[in-house]
């Protein structure tokens, strides 16, 4: 009798201390070690092939952007972001929705459709090719243009461990709490290696990608021309000599697309600059951030999912390394209108393959992907002290040129940035070069 009434007890005890404990901190650093998913030593084969530059011969273009991954997830460490960006174009159809550009290569023998994406490099004319001309060039009539800079990849196991019910939930949260001024979008996108599987959106700079081992895919092909099992064709055949798909099973059964989600995975969420963080000042300004606002989208608190829980369309389990962990992105991971938008929807066929597009359609809904044409997802702000250039476009140039910037859903909270007095402003910027 006694056992039966000690198990609910017991059971209610250690539920009770579970959920009241604050979870634990998530390893933060610039070293390149690994954050406990894997030991060092396979952290360190991962970020080779991060670090690895492709040649012709390994699948790289026919077009591309550029020969690793490391080429613009470098400073200051692999993994993090760079100055690097990329062009993305397109134009307003008859209805004023956005389309894809249409851009003949090879003296307009072929037309390249159904990406946004403009690759800056090709690999013909060459030896092998000397009369195929295939670099894309925006034709006149693509009058929606862009700039991408390149995002920074550390912690984000982290990011990609958060449920998406927290993400729906904070959605609600923000919009109640502000009388529906701000209201962030959340966007069920697919998971490419789960076929007919969704997921919250949360990587990219429209939250096109909900896990990393599909952004890694799309990253192999669009930025570096290289097939894969989850990207297995090529945006044009023409100079293409390499085998399909590009990226291949190496002796350890993984292909390089799994090397590099792996990597990202065991990364360090950023650090931040550990003495001008103890500073009044910058206390300071973690305060009026608060106060006035800005925390609302640039939400300073997320926890991940417990360890073993399945996402990814069931295709990951958590590991324990990311498991129930808290971190600080400063950022909500959800799509805003903050008057900085770009026009540009992403490309279905682009970010997840025609193949997939074909199975797994059907569970999106379009005009949740059409609606997003001027959002931009809320920059996290962790590690931000190590960008020269800012917002998606990289145009602004300091910070307070950023802040100025926020207009639409951030327009009374910019309002009461203005009002600050001098003083205030500095020490919010002064919080801000913590970060
Ligand atoms: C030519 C530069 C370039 C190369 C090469 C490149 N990336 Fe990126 N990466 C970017 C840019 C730009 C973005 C933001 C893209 C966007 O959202 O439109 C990005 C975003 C990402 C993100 C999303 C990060 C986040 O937190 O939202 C991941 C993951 C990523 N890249 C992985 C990779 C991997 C893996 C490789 C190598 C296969 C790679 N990238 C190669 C430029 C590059
Ligand atoms: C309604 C949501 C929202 C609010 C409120 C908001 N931001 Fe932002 N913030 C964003 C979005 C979205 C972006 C990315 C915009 C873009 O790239 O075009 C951004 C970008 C930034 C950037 C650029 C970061 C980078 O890496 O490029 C800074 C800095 C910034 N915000 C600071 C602030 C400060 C300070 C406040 C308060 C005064 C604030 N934000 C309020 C949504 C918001």
């Amino acid at each position: 009798m006694k056992i039966f009434l000690g198990v609910p007890v017991l059971a209610f005890a250690v539920y009770f201390l579970a959920s009241s404990a604050t979870p634990p901190e998530a390893p933060i650093g610039f070293d390149n070690k690994t954050n406990g998913m894997v030991d060092d030593a396979t952290h360190a084969v991962d970020q080779d092939k991060f670090d690895e530059v492709e040649q012709v011969s390994d699948g790289l273009g026919p077009l591309y952007n550029a020969q690793s991954c490391r080429e613009c997830h470098q400073s200051p460490t692999s993994g993090a972001s760079s100055q690097v960006p990329e062009l993305r174009v397109g134009h307003r159809g008859p209805h004023g929705k956005f389309e894809n550009p249409e851009i003949p290569i090879a003296h307009g023998t072929e037309i390249i459709k159904g990406r946004s994406l403009v690759n800056d490099r090709a690999i013909c004319p060459s030896a092998a090719f000397p009369a195929t001309e295939i670099q894309e060039r925006v034709p006149d009539a693509e009058n929606i243009h862009t700039f991408r800079v390149s995002l920074s990849l550390l912690g984000d196991g982290f990011v990609e461990a958060v449920s998406d019910q927290t993400f729906v939930g904070l959605a609600k949260e923000q919009c109640d709490k502000s009388h529906h001024k701000i209201c962030g979008q959340v966007l069920y996108v697919p998971v490419v290696e789960a076929p007919g599987h969704t997921a919250v959106g949360r990587f990219g700079w429209k939250d096109q990608q909900a896990s990393l081992l599909s952004f890694a895919a799309d990253a192999y092909l669009n930025e570096m021309g290289i097939t894969s099992r989850l990207q297995p064709d090529e945006v044009t055949n023409l100079c293409n000599t390499v085998t399909e798909p590009n990226d291949r099973p190496g002796s350890d059964g993984l292909s390089d697309i799994d090397h590099f989600a792996r990597f990202i995975r065991a990364t360090k969420a950023p650090a931040r600059d550990a003495q001008l963080a103890q500073t009044p000042k910058a206390r300071q300004g973690l305060e009026l951030f608060t106060k006035i606002g800005c925390i609302e989208c640039h939400v300073e608190t997320l926890t991940t999912s417990p360890a073993n829980t399945n996402i990814n369309g069931g295709t990951f389990a958590i590991p324990t390394a990311l498991g129930a962990m808290q971190f600080h992105p400063y950022g909500d991971f959800l799509l805003h209108d903050v008057g900085t938008g770009d026009g540009v929807v992403q490309s279905m066929t682009e970010h997840y393959g025609k193949r997939m597009y074909s199975i797994t359609w059907k569970n999106l809904s379009i005009p949740a992907f059409e609606s997003t044409a001027n959002k931009i997802r809320t920059a996290p702000l962790w590690g931000v002290r190590l960008h020269s250039r800012l917002m998606h476009d990289g145009e602004s140039h300091t910070l307070l040129d950023a802040i100025l910037r926020h207009k639409g859903e951030a327009e009374h909270i910019t309002e009461k940035f203005e009002k600050l007095k001098s003083s205030e402003k500095e020490a919010l910027l002064e919080f801000l070069r913590s970060l």
